[in-house]
């Protein structure tokens, strides 16, 4: 996308809106479909550029996948996958990819991938990862910037993890599908995320049980069969919405949103005032803005806690508050970047370490600001829609490999949001965005 967004000034956003399926559980659904040989339907499935790389990548393995993006289902034919190695483009695109060693060694007990590398958020390291596929047999060898995985004979375990790391713990609960016997894995993330992944392994006949506390119990070696599923909605997407509402005075209904996985972010816009209500069963939720809204402090952590892909985007929240709220982010080491194209529009915050503290102001203006990452691009197009003037958005490739077109929801919700084809910018972003990198 060569080109910027252009964000003019957009009070009380409204509406009555549905939602995508869940990114971060759809990726790891479809590297969990090389656990079986055949036919698989996936429905819900968002159109965003992440399930278009993974898609890429299953398609590379050997799979046959169609996606028919209007009706949002995807059907993938994994009989065909004959390959295990992956190539450097394709890790190097989407960290998810690292979700296909589990898989790949159950399927083929060898993974040559490459290294997935940082992202701007922070170092993104897979030790744990490896840690521990390394605990279930495999032998690793890295070699530059790739990784050779092979195993013998996966051979179940108690596996403990030191943080609950959503990556970890799919990939090696994935690999351990393939060992005979109990695993059990300790400080397990239980992300809903996550929990949607094993809900789709146990209709592939798994046998996974989750035990308090953070324990999920994995019985391997049965033979997996496809499946048919529909992805959770995205609780995220969800966030962004709402957030974006609140911020403009508005009003919204999303009926399909998974209340009951976001108790404290939910919270903790009670606290600043605005009025929620929640739909039966937990599932849906109404918003209705204050007109005065008090600024909030909260620290990102593992699920149930305080999400930090919603870090950024309820952050802008606490600039046009009364009052000053700190933002602890506690998961990833350098996901305060969006905080300096926020003091561009006029926001009072200041970082020390991963500390963000707010003070909020009257009012913030319209400036060029760059997105450098997806969470980060979300919160600056809700800062657009609450600043005076004119804001131009950068770096909107982010926006799309996390949301399918947030910038239409947004605009059906009266927002008044430009997508502007330019070369010219394309170049400046890259200049601007070298600093990040
Ligand atoms: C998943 O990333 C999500 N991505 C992220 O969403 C999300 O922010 C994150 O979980 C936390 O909820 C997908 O599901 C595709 P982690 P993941 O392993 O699995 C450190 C978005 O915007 N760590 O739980 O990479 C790591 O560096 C994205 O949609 C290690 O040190 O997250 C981080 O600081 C961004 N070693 C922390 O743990 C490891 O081996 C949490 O990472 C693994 C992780």
């Amino acid at each position: 996308m060569n080109g910027y967004l252009k964000v003019e000034n957009s009070p009380k956003l409204h509406g009555d809106m549905s939602l995508i399926g869940a990114k971060n559980a759809v990726l790891v659904i479809m590297a969990s479909l090389i656990l079986t040989d055949g036919k698989s339907t996936l429905k819900n499935v968002p159109c965003s550029d992440d399930v278009m790389q993974m898609i890429n990548l299953l398609r590379e393995l050997g799979a046959e996948v169609s996606f028919d993006q209007d009706e949002h289902v995807l059907l993938v034919d994994t009989t065909f996958i004959r390959k295990y190695q992956v190539k450097k483009e394709i890790m190097k695109r989407m960290r998810a990819s690292i979700l296909v060693m589990g898989p790949l060694l159950v399927r083929f007990k060898k993974a040559d991938i490459a290294l997935p590398g940082g992202c701007v958020i922070g170092a993104r390291p897979i030790n744990f990862h490896l840690k521990n596929l390394r605990k279930l047999g495999a032998t690793i060898q890295i070699e530059g910037e790739y990784l050779f995985a092979k195993v013998e004979k996966l051979i179940p375990q108690r596996i403990v993890l030191e943080y609950p790391s959503v990556g970890a713990t799919e990939n090696v609960l994935m690999a351990a599908l393939g060992a005979k016997g109990i695993t059990t894995i300790i400080n397990a993330a239980l992300e809903p995320e996550v929990l949607d992944l094993i809900r789709v392994l146990q209709k592939m006949d798994a046998a996974i049980q989750i035990e308090g506390p953070a324990t999920i119990i994995v019985e391997g070696g049965k033979v997996l069969k496809p499946v048919e599923y529909e992805v959770m909605h995205d609780r995220l997407e969800a966030g962004s919405l709402i957030v974006a509402t609140a911020v403009t005075g508005g009003s919204i209904t999303l009926s399909q949103a998974p209340a009951f996985m976001m108790d404290v972010f939910l919270m903790k816009l009670q606290e600043m005032g605005h009025n929620i209500e929640i739909g039966s069963d937990g599932i849906g939720v109404s918003l209705k803005a204050t007109r005065y809204p008090k600024a909030v402090s909260f620290k990102t952590a593992p699920y149930p806690g305080f999400p930090t892909d919603l870090q950024a985007p309820m952050m802008v929240a606490q600039c046009l508050a009364s009052g000053r709220a700190v933002i602890d982010e506690a998961v990833f080491e350098n996901r305060l970047l969006h905080v300096q194209e926020l003091q561009k529009m006029g926001a009072q915050i200041k970082v020390d370490g991963n500390r963000a503290t707010v003070t909020g102001v009257d009012q913030l203006y319209g400036a060029p600001v760059i997105a450098t990452d997806i969470r980060a691009g979300c919160a600056l197009l809700i800062a657009g829609l609450c600043a005076k003037g004119i804001t131009t958005l950068s770096g909107v490739h982010h926006l799309s490999r996390g949301y399918e077109s947030i910038q239409t929801k947004l605009s059906k919700m009266g927002a008044s949001i430009e997508y502007v084809e330019s070369a010219v910018f394309d170049r400046h972003e890259k200049d601007c965005t070298k600093e990040y990198y």
